[in-house]
């Protein structure tokens, strides 16, 4: 196949595409996971994401790792981690790249990092178990726990190498890979950016989050240092009226009604949301049996949304 498309060229997609052949923004993140002996041990990891958002009975993220590093084999063995998310400064960065060099035993990274190391919430609420300790400098922490059982990988062992039949998506996923399904069991979030996610973003208070650019060469990682984000206004919901919105909530639950008062409350929700939306508040109103809703009602909804939202 030719390699020149108009103004693009094909590249060949070869082992880590995401970094030989392209550009590719991830975050960094030091993922926390315990040592036989019960110690803290820390590894660099960007292939880190969201993987259950919603809808399913937890939420979790998805960790993409060579199978023979102390990470997964930490993981394999304990099932525990923290992904430690550091901001921008050319220390961590350096240091992400020391504590990323394969083949180091967690004893000789630790006994120099510069990463302090603290319990998290998941040990003070948990005194009986033990976790792996949250790095002090991270902006924010997820604290999880892989599950272990989806895909059938329970019984994934540490092994000197992996042979076949591996899984497809969690656990030992090939000769050299492995992928975990990390539920999030907590979000800690130091509190000035607790209060820009409760109190509205402003352009000044966000963490300054550096961007791994994917794209390595044979002598360097490449990242970007934080810029203040820009913003951009999402468009005001078109033409949907208080009647679109009327005639959805008719036809949720036969035993439930919405005033219209309360229906223009919900204008501005994106159509595709509009029923499940409505859903929740049908739930709330069946809860406290209320077959009327109000705008009165909606209010408390939203209230409790919110209160939601900030873990409250
Ligand atoms: C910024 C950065 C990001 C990295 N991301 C990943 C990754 O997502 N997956 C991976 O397997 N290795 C990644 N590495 C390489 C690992 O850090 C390396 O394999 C290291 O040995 C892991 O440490 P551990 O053995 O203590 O787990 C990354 C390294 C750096 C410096």
């Amino acid at each position: 196949m030719s390699d020149q498309i108009s103004s693009f060229k094909n590249l060949r997609i070869v082992d880590n595409f995401y970094q030989t052949s392209a550009f590719y923004p991830m975050p960094t993140i030091m993922v926390s996971t315990l040592c036989e002996d019960g110690t803290t041990s820390l590894g660099s990891y960007s292939l880190c994401f969201p993987y259950y958002v919603a809808g399913k009975d937890y939420y979790a993220m998805l960790l993409c790792c060579r199978n023979n590093s102390n990470t997964a084999e930490a993981l394999l063995r304990k099932n525990k981690c923290a992904l430690n998310f550091i901001s921008d400064e050319r220390k961590y960065f350096r240091e992400a790249v020391r504590l990323g060099y394969p083949g180091d035993k967690p004893e000789e990274k630790m006994k120099s990092t510069i990463f302090q190391l603290e319990e998290g919430l998941m040990a003070r609420e948990n005194p009986d178990s033990v976790f792996p300790k949250i790095v002090s400098q991270a902006f924010q922490v997820f604290e999880c726990t892989w599950m272990k059982e989806l895909d059938g990988a329970e019984n994934d062992r540490v092994q000197e190498f992996y042979k076949p039949p591996y899984h497809d998506f969690n656990g030992i996923t090939s000769e050299t890979g492995a992928h975990f399904i990390l539920r999030v069991d907590r979000i800690l979030m130091k509190e000035e950016f607790q209060n820009t996610i409760i109190n509205g973003s402003k352009r000044g208070n966000f963490p300054s989050v550096p961007v791994d650019y994917g794209y390595r060469d044979n002598s360097s990682f490449w990242y970007m240092r934080h810029r203040p984000p820009l913003r951009e206004p999402i468009p005001e919901t078109k033409g949907v009226d208080v009647s679109v919105v009327m005639h959805a909530s008719e036809r949720i639950d036969p035993d439930i009604r919405f005033t219209e008062e309360a229906c223009a409350g919900l204008v501005k929700v994106p159509r595709v949301f509009l029923n499940r939306v409505l859903t929740g508040c049908v739930g709330w109103a069946k809860e406290n049996g209320i077959s009327l809703i109000t705008a009165e009602h909606m209010t408390i909804i939203n209230d409790k949304r919110s209160k939601e939202r900030r873990g409250g």
